[in-house]
Protein backbone atom coordinates (compact mmCIF):
# COMPACT_ATOMS: atom_id res chain seq x y z
CA UNK A 1 0.00 0.00 0.00
CA UNK A 2 1.69 3.34 -1.08
CA UNK A 3 0.32 6.84 -0.33
CA UNK A 4 0.73 8.97 -4.00
CA UNK A 5 2.11 12.55 -3.57
CA UNK A 6 -0.06 15.47 -2.35
CA UNK A 7 -2.60 13.32 -0.42
CA UNK A 8 -2.50 10.07 2.27
CA UNK A 9 -5.72 9.62 1.47
CA UNK A 10 -5.04 8.31 -1.93
CA UNK A 11 -3.26 5.44 -2.29
CA UNK A 12 -2.51 2.36 -4.73
CA UNK A 13 -3.92 -0.86 -2.87
CA UNK A 14 -2.35 -3.41 -5.20
CA UNK A 15 -3.44 -2.82 -8.81
CA UNK A 16 -6.00 -0.65 -7.36
CA UNK A 17 -5.95 2.98 -6.71
CA UNK A 18 -8.11 3.70 -3.70
CA UNK A 19 -9.91 7.07 -2.34
CA UNK A 20 -10.10 6.77 1.80
CA UNK A 21 -11.59 3.42 0.82
CA UNK A 22 -12.94 3.88 -2.36
CA UNK A 23 -11.59 1.82 -5.22
CA UNK A 24 -11.61 4.84 -7.73
CA UNK A 25 -12.48 2.00 -10.56
CA UNK A 26 -15.12 0.84 -9.27
CA UNK A 27 -16.51 4.45 -8.60
CA UNK A 28 -16.15 4.89 -12.45
CA UNK A 29 -18.35 1.48 -13.02
CA UNK A 30 -21.17 3.17 -10.82
CA UNK A 31 -21.26 6.48 -11.52
CA UNK A 32 -19.66 6.49 -15.06
CA UNK A 33 -17.26 9.39 -16.35
CA UNK A 34 -15.84 11.86 -16.53
CA UNK A 35 -16.56 11.48 -12.84
CA UNK A 36 -14.33 14.24 -9.87
CA UNK A 37 -14.49 12.31 -6.81
CA UNK A 38 -13.19 14.07 -3.35
CA UNK A 39 -12.40 12.59 0.16
CA UNK A 40 -14.27 14.76 2.58
CA UNK A 41 -11.72 13.52 5.25
CA UNK A 42 -8.75 15.14 3.26
CA UNK A 43 -10.55 18.40 3.15
CA UNK A 44 -11.23 18.74 6.87
CA UNK A 45 -7.46 17.56 7.08
CA UNK A 46 -6.33 20.28 5.27
CA UNK A 47 -8.75 22.83 7.12
CA UNK A 48 -7.66 21.16 10.61
CA UNK A 49 -4.18 22.67 10.18
CA UNK A 50 -5.25 26.02 9.07
CA UNK A 51 -7.67 25.84 12.27
CA UNK A 52 -5.01 24.05 14.59
CA UNK A 53 -2.37 27.00 13.97
CA UNK A 54 -4.81 30.11 14.19
CA UNK A 55 -6.26 28.61 17.28
CA UNK A 56 -5.64 30.54 20.32
CA UNK A 57 -5.46 34.04 18.17
CA UNK A 58 -8.46 35.77 17.20
CA UNK A 59 -8.82 34.57 13.25
CA UNK A 60 -11.20 33.80 10.43
CA UNK A 61 -10.35 31.49 8.06
CA UNK A 62 -12.34 32.05 5.25
CA UNK A 63 -12.54 29.13 2.12
CA UNK A 64 -12.05 31.11 -1.12
CA UNK A 65 -15.15 28.82 -3.17
CA UNK A 66 -14.37 29.60 -6.37
CA UNK A 67 -11.36 27.30 -5.93
CA UNK A 68 -14.83 24.43 -5.70
CA UNK A 69 -18.24 25.73 -5.00
CA UNK A 70 -19.86 22.43 -4.81
CA UNK A 71 -22.52 22.67 -2.06
CA UNK A 72 -21.34 19.10 -0.53
CA UNK A 73 -17.68 20.61 -0.33
CA UNK A 74 -19.51 24.34 1.14
CA UNK A 75 -21.00 21.90 3.46
CA UNK A 76 -18.08 20.16 4.90
CA UNK A 77 -16.20 23.44 5.84
CA UNK A 78 -19.34 25.32 6.78
CA UNK A 79 -19.72 22.55 9.54
CA UNK A 80 -15.96 22.95 10.77
CA UNK A 81 -16.77 26.79 11.08
CA UNK A 82 -15.42 28.14 8.09
CA UNK A 83 -16.45 31.52 6.69
CA UNK A 84 -16.22 32.34 2.99
CA UNK A 85 -14.67 34.21 0.75
CA UNK A 86 -16.90 35.11 -1.89
CA UNK A 87 -16.82 36.93 -5.73
CA UNK A 88 -20.29 37.13 -6.98
CA UNK A 89 -23.75 37.27 -6.15
CA UNK A 90 -24.25 33.49 -7.43
CA UNK A 91 -21.32 32.70 -4.81
CA UNK A 92 -23.19 34.51 -1.80
CA UNK A 93 -26.51 32.28 -2.44
CA UNK A 94 -24.06 29.11 -2.97
CA UNK A 95 -22.94 29.57 0.40
CA UNK A 96 -25.67 30.60 1.88
CA UNK A 97 -27.44 27.54 0.64
CA UNK A 98 -24.64 25.39 2.03
CA UNK A 99 -25.41 26.81 5.64
CA UNK A 100 -22.98 29.34 5.77
CA UNK A 101 -23.54 32.08 8.27
CA UNK A 102 -23.16 35.76 6.30
CA UNK A 103 -21.46 37.32 8.96
CA UNK A 104 -18.33 34.96 8.29
CA UNK A 105 -18.23 35.70 4.64
CA UNK A 106 -15.87 38.65 3.09
CA UNK A 107 -16.68 39.58 -0.32
CA UNK A 108 -13.87 40.12 -2.84
CA UNK A 109 -13.51 40.76 -6.53
CA UNK A 110 -12.74 43.85 -8.71
CA UNK A 111 -16.18 44.22 -10.58
CA UNK A 112 -19.04 43.73 -7.69
CA UNK A 113 -22.40 44.78 -9.63
CA UNK A 114 -24.76 46.85 -7.74
CA UNK A 115 -27.25 43.59 -7.79
CA UNK A 116 -24.65 42.19 -6.02
CA UNK A 117 -23.59 44.46 -3.55
CA UNK A 118 -27.25 44.96 -2.92
CA UNK A 119 -27.39 41.54 -2.17
CA UNK A 120 -24.69 41.47 0.06
CA UNK A 121 -25.77 44.05 2.21
CA UNK A 122 -28.98 42.68 2.54
CA UNK A 123 -27.32 39.54 4.10
CA UNK A 124 -25.28 41.42 6.13
CA UNK A 125 -21.71 40.26 5.13
CA UNK A 126 -19.11 40.77 7.55
CA UNK A 127 -16.39 42.82 5.05
CA UNK A 128 -16.55 44.14 1.81
CA UNK A 129 -12.96 43.97 0.21
CA UNK A 130 -12.79 46.83 -1.61
CA UNK A 131 -10.64 47.40 -4.76
CA UNK A 132 -10.67 50.78 -6.08
CA UNK A 133 -12.01 54.25 -4.69
CA UNK A 134 -15.13 54.02 -7.61
CA UNK A 135 -16.59 51.01 -5.42
CA UNK A 136 -16.08 52.27 -2.27
CA UNK A 137 -18.43 55.31 -3.91
CA UNK A 138 -21.10 52.98 -5.30
CA UNK A 139 -20.69 50.80 -2.04
CA UNK A 140 -21.23 53.63 0.44
CA UNK A 141 -24.36 54.99 -1.75
CA UNK A 142 -26.08 51.59 -2.05
CA UNK A 143 -25.54 51.09 1.61
CA UNK A 144 -26.91 54.80 2.43
CA UNK A 145 -29.75 53.91 0.09
CA UNK A 146 -30.61 50.73 2.17
CA UNK A 147 -30.25 52.48 5.66
CA UNK A 148 -27.23 49.52 6.40
CA UNK A 149 -23.40 50.07 7.33
CA UNK A 150 -20.87 48.41 4.94
CA UNK A 151 -17.87 47.24 7.18
CA UNK A 152 -14.76 47.91 4.19
CA UNK A 153 -11.23 46.41 4.07
CA UNK A 154 -9.26 47.74 1.55
CA UNK A 155 -7.16 45.42 -0.81
CA UNK A 156 -4.11 46.98 -0.99
CA UNK A 157 -1.52 46.03 -3.92
CA UNK A 158 1.87 45.44 -2.42
CA UNK A 159 3.87 44.94 -5.45
CA UNK A 160 5.41 41.56 -4.37
CA UNK A 161 6.13 38.71 -6.66
CA UNK A 162 4.65 35.53 -5.95
CA UNK A 163 6.97 33.80 -8.27
CA UNK A 164 4.21 32.12 -9.63
CA UNK A 165 2.69 31.82 -12.79
CA UNK A 166 1.66 35.48 -14.92
CA UNK A 167 -1.88 34.27 -15.10
CA UNK A 168 -2.17 33.66 -11.35
CA UNK A 169 -0.07 35.83 -9.63
CA UNK A 170 -1.97 39.03 -8.30
CA UNK A 171 -0.10 41.52 -6.37
CA UNK A 172 2.14 42.86 -9.05
CA UNK A 173 2.01 46.50 -9.87
CA UNK A 174 0.75 46.18 -13.69
CA UNK A 175 -2.48 43.45 -12.44
CA UNK A 176 -5.67 44.59 -12.24
CA UNK A 177 -6.26 43.78 -8.81
CA UNK A 178 -6.02 46.07 -5.54
CA UNK A 179 -5.73 50.02 -4.69
CA UNK A 180 -1.57 51.05 -5.11
CA UNK A 181 0.50 50.93 -1.81
CA UNK A 182 0.96 54.85 -2.30
CA UNK A 183 -2.73 55.48 -3.01
CA UNK A 184 -3.93 53.56 0.08
CA UNK A 185 -3.68 56.35 2.52
CA UNK A 186 -5.96 58.70 0.81
CA UNK A 187 -8.28 55.92 -0.30
CA UNK A 188 -9.31 55.12 3.55
CA UNK A 189 -9.40 58.95 4.11
CA UNK A 190 -11.93 58.90 1.60
CA UNK A 191 -13.68 55.95 3.31
CA UNK A 192 -14.02 57.52 6.65
CA UNK A 193 -15.17 60.23 5.68
CA UNK A 194 -18.19 58.25 3.56
CA UNK A 195 -21.18 58.22 5.48
CA UNK A 196 -22.56 54.10 4.44
CA UNK A 197 -19.03 52.85 5.51
CA UNK A 198 -17.38 51.61 8.61
CA UNK A 199 -13.86 50.83 7.89
CA UNK A 200 -12.73 47.41 9.25
CA UNK A 201 -9.61 45.83 7.65
CA UNK A 202 -7.04 46.25 5.18
CA UNK A 203 -6.25 42.80 2.63
CA UNK A 204 -4.16 41.44 -0.06
CA UNK A 205 -3.96 38.24 -2.05
CA UNK A 206 -0.49 38.37 -3.93
CA UNK A 207 -1.01 35.06 -6.13
CA UNK A 208 -1.88 31.16 -6.03
CA UNK A 209 0.11 28.01 -6.05
CA UNK A 210 2.93 29.73 -4.05
CA UNK A 211 5.47 27.33 -2.87
CA UNK A 212 7.62 29.91 -0.20
CA UNK A 213 6.60 31.90 2.70
CA UNK A 214 9.18 34.68 2.08
CA UNK A 215 6.19 36.55 -0.41
CA UNK A 216 3.65 36.05 2.49
CA UNK A 217 6.13 38.15 4.84
CA UNK A 218 7.18 40.70 2.36
CA UNK A 219 3.14 41.32 1.51
CA UNK A 220 2.52 41.59 5.15
CA UNK A 221 5.37 44.32 5.82
CA UNK A 222 3.99 46.15 3.45
CA UNK A 223 0.72 46.07 4.65
CA UNK A 224 1.72 46.72 8.20
CA UNK A 225 3.25 49.73 7.17
CA UNK A 226 0.42 50.72 5.50
CA UNK A 227 -1.67 49.74 8.71
CA UNK A 228 0.20 51.76 10.72
CA UNK A 229 0.27 55.36 8.25
CA UNK A 230 -3.31 54.51 8.27
CA UNK A 231 -4.12 54.75 12.25
CA UNK A 232 -1.47 57.85 11.94
CA UNK A 233 -4.53 59.32 9.87
CA UNK A 234 -6.76 58.06 13.12
CA UNK A 235 -8.54 55.52 11.44
CA UNK A 236 -8.36 52.19 13.67
CA UNK A 237 -8.08 48.92 11.39
CA UNK A 238 -8.93 45.50 13.45
CA UNK A 239 -8.04 42.95 11.06
CA UNK A 240 -5.70 42.35 8.51
CA UNK A 241 -6.09 39.53 5.54
CA UNK A 242 -3.01 38.24 3.75
CA UNK A 243 -5.63 36.42 1.07
CA UNK A 244 -4.90 32.89 0.14
CA UNK A 245 -2.58 30.79 -2.23
CA UNK A 246 -0.86 28.35 -0.50
CA UNK A 247 0.47 26.09 -3.08
CA UNK A 248 -0.20 22.04 -3.21
CA UNK A 249 1.84 19.17 -4.40
CA UNK A 250 0.82 18.40 -7.94
CA UNK A 251 4.17 17.02 -9.49
CA UNK A 252 7.32 17.46 -6.68
CA UNK A 253 6.73 21.02 -5.34
CA UNK A 254 7.13 21.14 -2.19
CA UNK A 255 4.93 23.88 -0.13
CA UNK A 256 5.07 24.80 3.44
CA UNK A 257 2.30 23.58 5.47
CA UNK A 258 -0.47 26.09 6.57
CA UNK A 259 1.00 25.48 10.31
CA UNK A 260 4.37 26.79 8.93
CA UNK A 261 2.81 29.27 7.06
CA UNK A 262 0.59 30.73 10.17
CA UNK A 263 3.26 30.28 12.67
CA UNK A 264 5.75 32.79 10.70
CA UNK A 265 2.68 35.42 10.10
CA UNK A 266 2.19 35.48 13.79
CA UNK A 267 5.57 35.48 14.71
CA UNK A 268 5.52 38.78 12.12
CA UNK A 269 2.70 40.59 13.08
CA UNK A 270 3.53 39.98 17.06
CA UNK A 271 7.28 40.88 16.34
CA UNK A 272 5.96 44.23 15.04
CA UNK A 273 4.04 45.13 17.48
CA UNK A 274 0.70 44.00 15.74
CA UNK A 275 -0.27 40.81 17.92
CA UNK A 276 -3.90 42.00 18.87
CA UNK A 277 -5.36 42.05 15.54
CA UNK A 278 -7.38 39.49 13.78
CA UNK A 279 -5.95 37.52 10.95
CA UNK A 280 -8.15 36.14 8.24
CA UNK A 281 -7.38 34.19 5.61
CA UNK A 282 -8.64 32.86 2.12
CA UNK A 283 -7.22 30.05 1.44
CA UNK A 284 -8.76 27.47 -1.74
CA UNK A 285 -6.37 25.59 -3.40
CA UNK A 286 -4.64 24.29 -0.54
CA UNK A 287 -7.80 23.04 1.41
CA UNK A 288 -10.01 20.90 -1.80
CA UNK A 289 -6.83 20.24 -4.51
CA UNK A 290 -5.32 17.58 -3.09
CA UNK A 291 -8.40 16.23 -2.17
CA UNK A 292 -9.70 15.40 -5.59
CA UNK A 293 -9.29 13.18 -8.32
CA UNK A 294 -10.89 13.48 -12.27
CA UNK A 295 -11.52 10.00 -13.21
CA UNK A 296 -11.62 9.24 -17.53
CA UNK A 297 -12.28 6.63 -19.32
CA UNK A 298 -10.08 5.92 -22.56
CA UNK A 299 -11.94 6.14 -25.68
CA UNK A 300 -9.15 5.80 -28.50
CA UNK A 301 -5.52 4.67 -28.57
CA UNK A 302 -4.45 6.63 -31.68
CA UNK A 303 -1.01 6.58 -33.27
CA UNK A 304 -0.22 9.88 -35.05
CA UNK A 305 2.81 10.53 -37.19
CA UNK A 306 4.84 12.26 -34.14
CA UNK A 307 3.13 11.42 -30.94
CA UNK A 308 1.02 8.86 -29.25
CA UNK A 309 -2.63 9.78 -28.47
CA UNK A 310 -4.70 8.67 -25.86
CA UNK A 311 -8.83 9.61 -26.34
CA UNK A 312 -10.04 10.36 -23.13
CA UNK A 313 -13.78 10.98 -22.69
CA UNK A 314 -13.04 14.17 -20.16
CA UNK A 315 -12.01 17.56 -21.63
CA UNK A 316 -10.94 20.60 -21.30
CA UNK A 317 -14.62 21.95 -20.35
CA UNK A 318 -14.09 19.49 -17.48
CA UNK A 319 -10.31 20.53 -16.09
CA UNK A 320 -9.50 23.65 -17.82
CA UNK A 321 -6.14 23.68 -16.05
CA UNK A 322 -3.80 22.36 -18.73
CA UNK A 323 -5.21 24.63 -21.49
CA UNK A 324 -5.41 27.58 -19.84
CA UNK A 325 -2.63 27.71 -17.78
CA UNK A 326 0.23 24.81 -19.44
CA UNK A 327 -0.40 23.66 -15.85
CA UNK A 328 1.19 19.82 -15.09
CA UNK A 329 -1.39 17.12 -13.44
CA UNK A 330 0.01 13.78 -12.27
CA UNK A 331 -2.06 10.81 -14.19
CA UNK A 332 -2.46 7.62 -12.43
CA UNK A 333 -3.99 4.50 -13.93
CA UNK A 334 -6.98 3.36 -12.07
CA UNK A 335 -5.97 -0.31 -11.98
CA UNK A 336 -2.54 -0.98 -13.10
CA UNK A 337 -1.73 -3.67 -15.22
CA UNK A 338 1.67 -5.14 -14.04
CA UNK A 339 3.70 -6.43 -17.00
CA UNK A 340 1.85 -4.65 -19.77
CA UNK A 341 4.39 -2.24 -22.41
CA UNK A 342 4.39 1.37 -21.49
CA UNK A 343 4.12 4.13 -24.12
CA UNK A 344 4.90 7.85 -24.33
CA UNK A 345 1.35 9.40 -24.52
CA UNK A 346 -0.31 12.73 -24.53
CA UNK A 347 -3.99 12.58 -23.48
CA UNK A 348 -6.45 14.28 -24.96
CA UNK A 349 -9.93 15.57 -25.10
CA UNK A 350 -12.92 14.91 -27.75
CA UNK A 351 -13.39 19.08 -27.82
CA UNK A 352 -12.16 20.82 -31.01
CA UNK A 353 -8.92 22.95 -30.05
CA UNK A 354 -5.76 21.72 -30.47
CA UNK A 355 -5.62 22.87 -26.69
CA UNK A 356 -7.74 20.12 -25.67
CA UNK A 357 -5.13 18.26 -23.44
CA UNK A 358 -5.05 16.94 -20.12
CA UNK A 359 -1.42 15.85 -20.12
CA UNK A 360 1.81 15.63 -22.33
CA UNK A 361 4.68 12.74 -22.55
CA UNK A 362 3.60 10.82 -19.78
CA UNK A 363 4.60 6.83 -20.09
CA UNK A 364 1.30 4.59 -19.40
CA UNK A 365 0.42 1.15 -20.09
CA UNK A 366 -3.09 1.68 -21.91
CA UNK A 367 -5.57 -0.09 -23.42
CA UNK A 368 -9.41 1.44 -24.56
CA UNK A 369 -11.93 1.18 -21.77
CA UNK A 370 -9.30 1.75 -19.15
CA UNK A 371 -9.75 4.35 -16.92
CA UNK A 372 -7.41 7.09 -15.91
CA UNK A 373 -7.09 9.20 -12.87
CA UNK A 374 -6.21 13.28 -13.08
CA UNK A 375 -4.81 14.14 -9.58
CA UNK A 376 -4.94 17.20 -7.52
CA UNK A 377 -8.14 17.64 -9.61
CA UNK A 378 -10.07 19.06 -6.40
CA UNK A 379 -9.39 23.22 -7.36
CA UNK A 380 -10.27 24.82 -9.54
CA UNK A 381 -11.56 21.98 -11.80
CA UNK A 382 -15.30 21.65 -11.34
CA UNK A 383 -15.52 25.06 -10.20
CA UNK A 384 -14.18 25.92 -14.03
CA UNK A 385 -16.00 23.69 -16.14
CA UNK A 386 -18.15 25.25 -18.84
CA UNK A 387 -20.31 23.34 -21.43
CA UNK A 388 -18.22 23.89 -24.72
CA UNK A 389 -19.35 21.26 -27.35
CA UNK A 390 -22.42 21.65 -25.73
CA UNK A 391 -20.99 19.08 -23.35
CA UNK A 392 -22.96 18.15 -19.77
CA UNK A 393 -20.77 18.98 -16.87
CA UNK A 394 -19.50 15.75 -14.87
CA UNK A 395 -20.70 14.19 -12.08
CA UNK A 396 -19.41 14.63 -8.36
CA UNK A 397 -18.86 12.14 -5.87
CA UNK A 398 -17.87 12.83 -2.57
CA UNK A 399 -16.33 9.43 -0.47
CA UNK A 400 -15.15 8.91 3.17
CA UNK A 401 -14.04 5.93 5.08
CA UNK A 402 -15.30 3.59 2.21
CA UNK A 403 -18.66 5.22 1.37
CA UNK A 404 -19.65 7.65 -1.97
CA UNK A 405 -22.41 10.14 -2.04
CA UNK A 406 -23.47 11.28 -5.39
CA UNK A 407 -23.24 14.97 -4.50
CA UNK A 408 -24.27 16.36 -7.95
CA UNK A 409 -26.07 14.48 -10.99
CA UNK A 410 -24.34 14.21 -14.20
CA UNK A 411 -25.56 17.08 -16.56
CA UNK A 412 -27.96 16.14 -19.31
CA UNK A 413 -28.14 17.77 -22.57
CA UNK A 414 -31.83 18.87 -21.91
CA UNK A 415 -29.89 20.75 -18.56
CA UNK A 416 -27.79 22.39 -21.25
CA UNK A 417 -30.74 24.00 -23.44
CA UNK A 418 -33.24 24.81 -20.30
CA UNK A 419 -33.06 28.11 -19.99
CA UNK A 420 -32.80 28.91 -23.93
CA UNK A 421 -36.56 29.63 -25.96
CA UNK A 422 -36.63 29.34 -29.88
CA UNK A 423 -37.50 32.67 -31.69
CA UNK A 424 -41.06 32.63 -32.07
CA UNK A 425 -41.13 32.04 -27.99
CA UNK A 426 -38.65 33.98 -26.98
CA UNK A 427 -39.52 37.38 -24.96
CA UNK A 428 -38.90 40.56 -26.94
CA UNK A 429 -36.07 42.61 -25.47
CA UNK A 430 -37.51 45.85 -24.88
CA UNK A 431 -39.94 44.44 -22.61
CA UNK A 432 -37.23 42.71 -20.31
CA UNK A 433 -37.00 42.72 -16.72
CA UNK A 434 -34.11 44.06 -14.63
CA UNK A 435 -30.51 41.66 -15.21
CA UNK A 436 -30.01 39.15 -12.63
CA UNK A 437 -27.02 37.82 -10.88
N1 LIG B 1 -8.56 35.37 -2.37
C1 LIG B 1 -8.64 36.02 -3.54
C2 LIG B 1 -8.98 37.45 -3.52
C3 LIG B 1 -8.37 35.35 -4.74
O1 LIG B 1 -8.43 36.02 -5.88
C4 LIG B 1 -8.05 33.96 -4.72
C5 LIG B 1 -7.79 33.24 -5.97
C6 LIG B 1 -8.01 33.31 -3.48
C7 LIG B 1 -8.27 34.04 -2.32
C8 LIG B 1 -7.70 31.86 -3.35
O2 LIG B 1 -6.43 31.54 -3.82
P1 LIG B 1 -5.85 30.05 -3.64
O3 LIG B 1 -5.68 29.78 -2.15
O4 LIG B 1 -6.82 29.10 -4.22
O5 LIG B 1 -4.56 30.06 -4.36
N2 LIG B 1 -7.67 29.14 -11.65
C9 LIG B 1 -6.31 29.24 -11.19
C10 LIG B 1 -6.21 29.91 -9.84
C11 LIG B 1 -6.85 31.28 -9.80
C12 LIG B 1 -6.82 31.92 -8.44
C13 LIG B 1 -7.65 33.15 -8.40
N3 LIG B 1 -7.75 33.77 -7.13
C14 LIG B 1 -5.69 27.85 -11.21
O6 LIG B 1 -6.36 26.89 -11.56
O7 LIG B 1 -4.50 27.69 -10.90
Amino acid sequence: MTSLPGSPWLQRQGAQLVLDGCSLDELATRFGTPLFVYSQRAMEDAAQRYLGALKGHPHLLCYAMKANSTLAVLQTFARLGLGFDIVSGGELLRALAAGASPDQIVFSGVGKTAPEISLALEHGVRCFNVESTPELERLAALARAAGRTARISLRVNPDVDAGTHPYISTGLKNNKFGIAHREAVAAYRRAAELEGLQVDGIDCHIGSQITQIEPYLDALDRLLDLVESVERAGITLHHVDIGGGLGITYDDETPPDASELIGRVLDRLRARGHGHRTLLMEPGRSLVGNAGVLLTEVQYLKHGEAKNFCIVDAAMNDLLRPAMYQAWMRVEACTESPGAEALTWDVVGPVCESGDWLARDRQLALQPGARLAILSAGAYGMSMASNYNSRGRAAEVMVRDGHSWLVRERENPAHLFAGERLLDTATLADSRGPAGY
